[in-house]
């Protein structure tokens, strides 16, 4: 088993650049020196100061797979992996959060706090109300700001609202690579006659909300682009900390309201109130990679200048 924590993953190997591995604990070695949720020890630098967040883990697998070289796994506990390698010779790590901002929370608090993570950008997918005007399947929202009906930020801001909005500089990074056509992220949202959007968000504490048929309408009337489970989290505890956060998501699945009437606010049919529009299978891999690609490219370019740029400086 610690053989296979200590494998390298990714296009090439070259084990000479990394310190050994801490060992797994076992109940009859000492207690690993990480934190409740995350073995890899705490000071041992081996998460990256640039850290990439997909909800999935098994999503972290992929990218750590797929994109990044010289590749490692450092942590495994509930199978919530987590990768260190490079992407065009910049240290990146990449780790899974779960769903939500119940678990994602406890990852992003303790790669802030014990991992000396700096910059965290979430890759994830998100659902929108506001197709087919606005949006649509595969198109990619940078999350300006996020609202929430999670009580999380309230409860940590003084019972105020917290503006939970992204780290500027990345976001305005990010927004520039997916536009510039040297780039190629632009050409292939073309090519899918998708786009990439800057606008607000909305991190829903449950996915199956109970007032789903009163907040979806309002979401719309806001102009809230995506809904998701994480994002505003993110932001609060990024800016808490001095650190930078962005959140990119890939449209997955679009809400309609069914016979809605904005005037007297109710349903045709109360029984019936939603229809669904899910991204085909097919699809996601290939979304999945631009987005990913996306937020790698933004990684570089951010890394040439983040001594400038950088809220923990
Ligand atoms: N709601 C909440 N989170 C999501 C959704 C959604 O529709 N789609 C992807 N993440």
């Amino acid at each position: 088993m610690t053989k296979k924590v200590q494998k390298t993953v990714g296009k090439q190997s070259q084990a000479a650049k990394w310190p050994a591995a801490s060992p797994v604990a076992t109940v009859k070695t000492a207690p690993a020196a990480g934190t409740k949720h995350i073995s890899t020890p705490i000071g041992s630098s081996e998460f990256a100061e640039i850290c990439l967040c997909p909800g999935d883990p098994l999503r972290a697998k992929f990218i750590a797979d797929n994109f990044l070289t010289d590749c490692k796994l450092i942590q495994h506990v509930r199978n919530m992996y987590a990768y260190t390698g490079f992407y065009k010779g910049v240290r990146v790590s990449v780790m899974g959060t779960g769903m939500g901002i119940a678990s994602s929370q406890i990852y992003f608090n303790e790669l802030i706090k014990f991992y000396g993570v700096k910059t965290l950008i979430r890759v994830g997918t998100c659902g929108t109300m506001c197709a087919p005007e606005k949006t649509k399947l595969g198109d990619v929202v940078l999350a300006m700001g996020a609202g929430t009906d999670s009580s999380l930020n309230r409860m940590r801001f003084g019972g105020w609202d917290y503006p939970a909005t992204a780290s500027y500089e990345l976001l305005r990074i990010c927004d520039n690579i997916a536009r510039d056509p040297k780039m190629g992220i632009a050409k292939q949202l073309k090519d899918s006659n998708n786009k990439c959007m800057v606008g607000n968000i909305f991190s829903a504490d449950s996915f199956y909300g109970p007032k789903d048929h009163i907040q979806v309408p309002l979401l719309k009337k806001f102009n809230v682009i995506g809904i998701e489970m994480e994002a505003s989290c993110l932001y609060s505890l990024a800016n808490e900390n001095n650190v930078d956060a962005l959140g990119i998501n890939t449209i997955s699945d679009e809400i309609h309201m069914n016979g809605y009437d904005p005037v007297t606010e109710t349903y045709a049919d109360p029984a019936n109130k939603f229809w669904y529009k899910d991204m085909p299978p097919e699809q996601r891999q290939s979304k999945l990679r631009t987005m990913v690609t996306l937020a790698l490219e933004t990684v570089v370019e951010w890394n040439k200048n983040k001594d400038k740029w950088a809220s923990s400086n």
